[in-house]
């Protein structure tokens, strides 16, 4: 029955009766907070292209944690900056490594259960060339192998659940990953440890401001050999078809405000629980606005989450974690 029987406005005149209608939520147990871990102690480096986020040293990245516990926040992600690189990225795995160490730390701290601690398992901060994997032999062009790089991320995950992490996070993009990561956790008696895997991850520029943070930028040549293209939505669903067939318990996309289609396309065809990234340039652009007064802070901040939940993302990765929650 159309207007004048219908009039939607009658449902928007009061808070009360905005707030009995709303369809979307958001908590801060469904946040994930982002930790860039490096070296040393007391350190607290601001990224510059990223206000607010720092490289911590441990003691530094507790008391983060303790923020992030009294706030109610879900969890952390943690990213490793090392003290040296190598062709291989062998400080991903080394059982003293910096996120082996901080996830040690971490959890050796009891006022710090109730946040489920997420790590990052790719090489891309440890390798001197900065690539996800390993190159073909000398003189090459930069051609990640795949296979030979498939030990290595599996011992690296293998290592971080042995050191304490909750869940692992391949965020790599090698093809069977996922199965290589299982298998050498399982072997490891990490059998319980769940992969968070980001099956559909795009070669995107937004992840710019994050390659300052995490020291992680390809010296040559670029992602595309192996991160998704961002124009292929078909493509991105056998992606993640086949991390859930190797073994992912839960997904996460990535970026995510300029791909809530896909967060939605991945929802309704998946029921595993599923996680969206927002990614470093997201949170740089809204800041930059921020800064020079163009947008509401607070507003803007949420409607850019909640517009992630609404796809049907169940959490989020996001540098605006504390500030979020403090609000909500
Ligand atoms: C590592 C990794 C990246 C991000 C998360 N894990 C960078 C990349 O793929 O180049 C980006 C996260 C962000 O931009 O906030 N492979």
């Amino acid at each position: 029955m159309p207007f004048p029987v219908t009039r939607m406005r009658r449902l928007r005149r009061t808070e009360a009766m905005r707030s009995l209608v709303r369809e979307t939520y958001l908590q801060p147990s469904q946040l994930i907070y982002p930790l860039f871990i490096c070296p040393g102690e007391g350190v607290r480096k601001p990224i510059g292209s990223m206000p607010g986020v720092f490289n911590l040293s441990i003691d530094e990245a507790l008391k983060e944690a303790t923020e992030c516990a009294v706030l109610g926040i879900g969890g952390l992600l943690l990213f490793g900056l090392p003290e040296s690189k190598d062709e291989q990225g062998s400080g991903a795995w080394a059982d003293d490594g910096i996120v082996q160490q901080a996830l040690r730390a971490l959890k050796a701290d009891a006022r710090l259960k109730s946040l489920v601690l997420i790590a990052d398992a790719c090489l891309c901060e440890y390798t001197s060339h900065g690539h996800c994997g390993v190159l073909y032999g000398e003189g090459h062009d930069c051609t990640v192998d795949n296979d030979a790089s498939l030990p290595l991320l599996a011992k690296t995950a293998a290592s971080l659940a042995h050191a304490g992490a909750d869940i692992v996070a391949p965020s790599d993009m090698m093809d069977g990953r996922v199965a290589a990561m299982r298998a050498a956790m399982d072997a490891a008696g990490e059998e319980d440890v769940p992969i968070l895997s980001y099956a559909a991850k795009f070669a995107s520029a937004f992840y710019g401001p994050f390659r300052e943070a995490a020291d992680s930028a390809p010296q040559m040549g670029d992602r595309r050999g192996y991160q998704m293209s961002g124009l292929n939505l078909r493509e991105a669903m056998r992606e993640i078809e086949l991390d859930v067939e190797e073994g992912a318990d839960m997904l996460l996309a990535k970026p995510a405000g300029p791909y809530l289609d896909v967060i939605r396309a991945t929802r309704e065809r998946f029921d595993l629980p599923l996680g969206a990234y927002q990614v470093s340039g997201e949170y740089s652009m809204l800041h930059a606005a921020f800064e020079r007064g163009w947008l509401d802070r607070d507003r803007a901040m949420l409607e850019s989450l909640l517009a992630i939940r609404r796809a049907g993302a169940d959490f989020i990765v996001t540098y605006f974690a504390k500030d979020a929650a403090t609000l909500l």
